[in-house]
Formats: C-alpha cells, structure tokens, sequence
C-alpha cells in the first residue's frame, strides 16, 4: 500500500488538483539536477531509468506547458503507463542502436527537476559519455550485485571524475538476485572504495537497490533492514547541486557581446559562471587589466542589486574600457590569469586522429583563439588506468599534452571551474568538434617569454626597402615546377630592383630542416617553420617566395594567418599527377611505385588542392617564362 500523505507523487496530485497556482509556483523554484547514468543495458540501466519516469510519472515540461496553458486539464494529468513497457521500450531503443547518441530524459518530484543523461556504455562510446558527463552533476554508477565492480565500473568512475563530476552514487542493483545479502553489497562497496581512492575519488554514496522491484528507490525497503542511508530519490532529491557552489567562488563573467542599443547605453553582456556581482564593486577586464566600477547591473526584468552564477546579466561600468567579446570580467582584486601554453588533459572525439602541430580552433568560454596541440606525453588505458605512450590520439582516447595558442587565453585550471578550464578544439575546415579538454595548467615558460618592443618596425624596414613586403607561396605536386616558376619570378623581381629571397623545399631541408622527414606531422612542422622564417623576412621588408610541396590545406590558411591582410599570395602550380610523373625529373616516382620510397605526395600521401589560390599555373598549357611574368604584372599592378 502507498501512503498517499509522503508519498511524493500523491503529494503532488494533491497539489495541483487543489491549487494549480501554488503548485507552478513550487515547480517553478524548484532547483534542477543534471546527472549522468552509467552502466550497460546488462546491469539494468534502462529498469533504473524506466523506474525513475514510472514512479515520477513522467510529468514532463511539454505537459507541463500544456497544463499551464489550460488549467483545466489538470485532472488529466499523469500519464498512466504500464512499466513493464516502459523499460521494454528504453532498452529497445538502446539495442536498436537508435540512441547512440547521449538521450536526454526529463522527470521532476515535488522538490526538483532532473535531467538524466542516458549514454552508451561501450568503450567506443566513450565520446558520447564525456558529452553526457559534461553537463552533469552527478553520476550514478550501477552495478550488477551479482557481477560486482568491473572493467566498465572503473572506466566510467574514471571517465565522470576526470570530467569533474563531485557528487558519485554508487547504485549496487538487483539486490533482489542476491537475496539482498548485506555481505555482497558490502564486499562491492569495498572493492570500490580502494578503486575509487586511486584514482581520486574521495566520497561516494553507495545503495543497495532493485529498479526491477523499486527497493530503495522511491522509498525505503523492508527487504534491506540493514540499510539506513537514503532512497536514490531522496539522494537525488537534496544533494547539493554544483551551481550552488558556484556562487561561492570568485565573480568570473565571460562577454558575449557588447550591448549598445543606443548611444546612451553601454553594457557588457553574459552569463556569470561562478561568484556574485554587485554596483559598486571594482572589476577588471582580463586579459587586458583594464579596471572599472560597476555601475549597473541590468536583466530584462530590471536592475538588480545583485546577480549570482548561473544568471545572465549586462553590467555597466563607470568607464569606457576597451572590453569585447572573449573578454572576462573578474572583480578588481582576484582575477583569472591568462596564458598561451599549457598542458592540458584531451579527449579525442573524432573519426581522424589528432594531427600533433596542426592548428585547430581552441573554443573556451566565449574565447576562440588558434591552438596547437603536441604529440602527448601520454595517454590513459581507460580500462586499467595504466599510463601508456602514443604519438597522437585516436578517436575515443584520453591524453595529457602540451598545447600552444596564438593568442593568451583568460583561463582557470578545470578542477576550479569548468567554464574556464573546459575547452573544446573545432577542425578549421571542416569545423567539426574534433576534441573536448581540460586546462591543467599553464605551462611557466608562457609567462617568461615577453614581446620586445623594437625601435625600427617592420614599417620602417619595409620603407628603406621601397616595397611591400610579401610572401608568394607556391605549392603543388613534387615535379610540378614549383621551383622553376619562382625562380623565374625572382629573377625578374631582382632586376626590377625589388628585394627578394627564395626559400626552396629541397634547400631548406638540407639545414634548418634536415631534422624532418615526409610524416604527416613532418611536413607540417616543416611548414609551420618556413612560415615562421617567410613572416620574419617580410619583417625585415623582403618579398620572400616559397617553393614547398605543402600538402597541406590547413598548414598553408596557418602560415597566411601569420601574414598581414593581403601579404600572402598563394600560388598553385597545378600540374596534373600524371604530367609530374611522366616528368619524373628526380627520378622519385618511380621509386614510390616500386616501394622504395614511402609516403610520397600524390602516390601514398595526400595533397589537397587549394580552393581558391591567387594564382593557378597550369603548366600543360601555359610555359613557366609565360606564368613567371604574369605573376610579376600582377604582383607590380597590385
Ligand atoms: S612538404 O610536403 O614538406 O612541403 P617539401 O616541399 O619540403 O615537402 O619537400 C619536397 C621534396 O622532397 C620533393 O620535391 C622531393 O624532392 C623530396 N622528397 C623526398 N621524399 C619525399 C616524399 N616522400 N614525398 C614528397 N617529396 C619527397
């Protein structure tokens, strides 16, 4: 028999039916619980789920808007489902693949509203855990009491505290298959206990359950007398949920945007992520430093005299400060540090390995900056916790390494604050989410190495050159001609008196590279270091050209984003494989055909083709004097 005076549901009907007022009220103050549920199919995840609708009766936003809207359907309310269909269905979907992805499941008491996070548990899953995880407050682990902890058990405790998930509820399930025997659920506890303390986890809270019979779910069991701790619901129900720990920390508010719907106005928009602000308090602007006072701080319900984490507000400040999206506002006297290199802890979610070197876009609060990230140092066996060395990272897997961004970065290490410790790395041209990460800390030698401010500017050297300082790139095929056309355009540059210098792929690797070979990773360091040089030299006024195979689409948009607008002009030497092969001036080709030579542009490495270059040579139809010349036309027009 259900006692209708504390039973939760019953309560809530009782509620709604009488008052539909107080009862939108109460839903509407109700503090919201996001948590992850972790297990497979097998350990009766989808009967835990299922017994969390069925028994909060599935009352949904959706309804609940319909219920706002019309009040008199509140009789109605309720779905009445039969569970044994409801958990049939869960785990349908599951097997049938249709939910790979993480599934959102929405259920509210009368204390809270809950968003369970409903994730695949396999290890090539392992991407749409972290996505589920990321948001949550909390993880319930679920073990099978018969089958005790397992691999899984310890991969998906790992997974939920790396992401930084505090709060762990350790559901010991079909207590019912082992006639609830206290010794089995103890012995698991323990076995968890030692494994949850190696890898950090200091508190849990353990429950001997059966979401098949509903022990200790929505009430206390008869049948686990020994068991004085609380239902999962009640758990649920009160723990406390990160966000208010949020409040307690120090003000941090990333801009979204400057708010100027007129000129009198002036505000700096966004969403607190962690502490309080007030008018009055000092702030200051990160990463510039910049200081000022509250003035305002404005919603659209009005001013407020106060905002706390969790609110989006727009602050007005005393003064005109340079402040833009990206920015950070902290209060004057304890703020975020910022810095261009770091290590950091990535988890790679992408079909294509990382590419070590390559420039990725690094997204980070409202923050987006160009990253690099290195070979790791190494990755984690998430089965073992075993530490194990890698040259890259393939999809699923978890890796600490160094990462280098081009500009300082406002940030905070992710164990004191996910918003500006959490970052994701987004692939430039495809603009896929490539990788999710945490800052561990910024690296020292960021914050020792300084800019030196330089008396004679590149202006200057620019000027007593008489020219603008340029880099033509060139790129194509092995054979394609590259080096020939720029020679030829040199030439003709230096005798219309211009300063030049000509960085060729095969000289460069006899010196500054002779340390590269033909790895992916290789061609892109060589790269990333002729762009470095070319830009030094257009520093120093010269107009440089290039002739590198450059395979690489995202290594060349890398080297013109180091140029000024307009000073890197790409050149396709656009000879067809066939025509470079049949040149086979080196001799190469053939050798890449029979083997001897690996990795070779065209034959067993890839060249991607740039889109839309300044110039495109073809050399089946148009001669290297021809194209060398009307290079130079344009270059001088220009
Ligand atoms: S890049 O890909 O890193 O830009 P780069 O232009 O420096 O290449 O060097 C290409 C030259 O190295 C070729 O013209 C060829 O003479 C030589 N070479 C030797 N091995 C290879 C290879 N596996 N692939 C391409 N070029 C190679």
């Amino acid at each position: 028999m259900t006692d209708t005076t504390t039973d939760p549901i019953y309560v809530t009907e009782a509620l709604i039916a009488e008052d539909i007022d107080a009862y939108l009220d109460q839903h509407q103050h109700k503090t919201m619980l996001r948590f992850i549920t972790c297990g497979s199919v097998d350990d009766g995840k989808s009967t835990l789920i299922g017994r969390l609708l069925y028994d909060s009766k599935m009352i949904f936003e959706d309804q609940l808007a319909a219920l706002e809207s019309d009040s008199k359907k509140v009789g109605t309310q309720g779905q009445e489902i039969d569970f044994a269909l409801l958990v049939d269905g869960l785990a349908a979907e599951r097997e049938q693949g249709i939910t790979i992805d993480v599934a959102y499941r929405f259920f509210n008491t009368e204390k809270r509203k809950f968003i369970v996070a409903d994730c695949p548990g396999h290890e090539q899953y392992t991407r749409n855990m972290v996505t589920g995880a990321s948001t949550a407050d909390l993880a319930v682990i679920l073990i099978d009491a018969r089958k005790g902890v397992l691999v899984q058990t310890r991969r998906h405790s790992y997974l939920c505290h790396l992401i930084g998930i505090r709060n762990i509820v350790l559901a010991v399930n079909k207590m019912d298959l082992v006639d609830y025997d206290q010794s089995v659920f103890d012995s698991i506890v323990k076995d968890y206990t030692d494994f949850a303390r190696s890898i950090g986890i200091n508190t849990f809270t353990a429950l001997p359950i059966s979401g098949f019979k509903g022990d200790n779910i929505t009430t206390r069991s008869a049948n686990t007398p020994w068991y004085s701790g609380p239902t999962l619901i009640d758990h649920l129900e009160t723990v406390e949920v990160l966000s208010a720990l949020d409040a307690e920390k120090p003000f941090r508010m990333p801009v979204q945007w400057v708010n100027r719907p007129n000129l009198d106005f002036r505000g700096f928009s966004g969403l607190i992520a962690t502490g309080s602000v007030k008018p009055g308090d000092d702030i200051r602007v990160l990463p510039s430093g910049k200081t000022s006072k509250v003035t305002r701080v404005v919603t659209l319900d009005g001013d407020l005299d106060q905002a706390v984490a969790g609110q989006s507000v727009t602050l007005c400040l005393a003064d005109e400060v340079d402040c833009s999206r990206g920015d950070v506002i902290s209060l004057a006297d304890n703020p975020p540090q910022a810095a261009d290199q770091f290590e950091a802890t990535v988890v790679w979610l992408n079909d294509e390995a990382m590419v070590p070197g390559r420039a990725y876009w690094l997204k980070l609060a409202t923050q987006t900056v160009s990253a690099t990230v290195q070979s790791p140092k190494y990755v984690v066996n998430v089965n073992t916790m075993e530490h194990l060395a890698a040259k890259t990272l393939e999809l699923n897997a978890i890796g600490v390494a160094e990462l280098a961004t081009d500009k300082s970065v406002v940030f905070e290490a992710y164990t004191d604050g996910r918003t500006l410790g959490g970052f994701v790395l987004v692939d430039k041209i495809t603009n896929a989410t490539v990788a999710a990460g945490m800052l561990n800390f910024s690296l020292r030698r960021a914050q020792n190495v300084h800019w030196q401010a330089l008396d004679i500017s590149r202006e200057a050297h620019a000027a007593s050159k008489n020219q603008r300082p340029r880099v033509l790139w060139f790129t194509g095929l092995s054979g394609s001609g590259k080096s020939t056309i720029a020679n030829l355009v040199e030439k003709k540059l230096h005798a219309l008196g211009k300063h030049t210098f000509l960085l060729d792929g095969d000289n460069v690797r006899h010196g500054l590279n002779k340390d590269l070979g033909f790895t992916e990773a290789d061609r892109i360091e060589n790269i990333r270091r002729v762009g470095e040089v070319a830009r030094l030299m257009t520093d120093a006024g010269l107009i440089v050209l290039t002739a590198f195979i450059s395979p690489f689409r995202a290594e060349r948009d890398m080297v013109r984003s180091l140029m000024a607008d307009g000073e890197f002009v790409e050149v396709f030497v656009d000879t067809p494989l066939e025509v470079a092969e049949s040149r086979d001036v080196k001799g190469l080709y053939k050798k890449a055909r029979s083997g001897q030579l690996k990795n070779f542009t065209g034959i067993d490495s890839p060249y991607e083709a740039p889109e839309d270059p300044d110039f495109r040579v073809n050399t089946t139809t148009e001669s290297p004097e021809d194209a060398a010349e009307r290079i130079v036309n344009a270059m001088l027009a220009g």
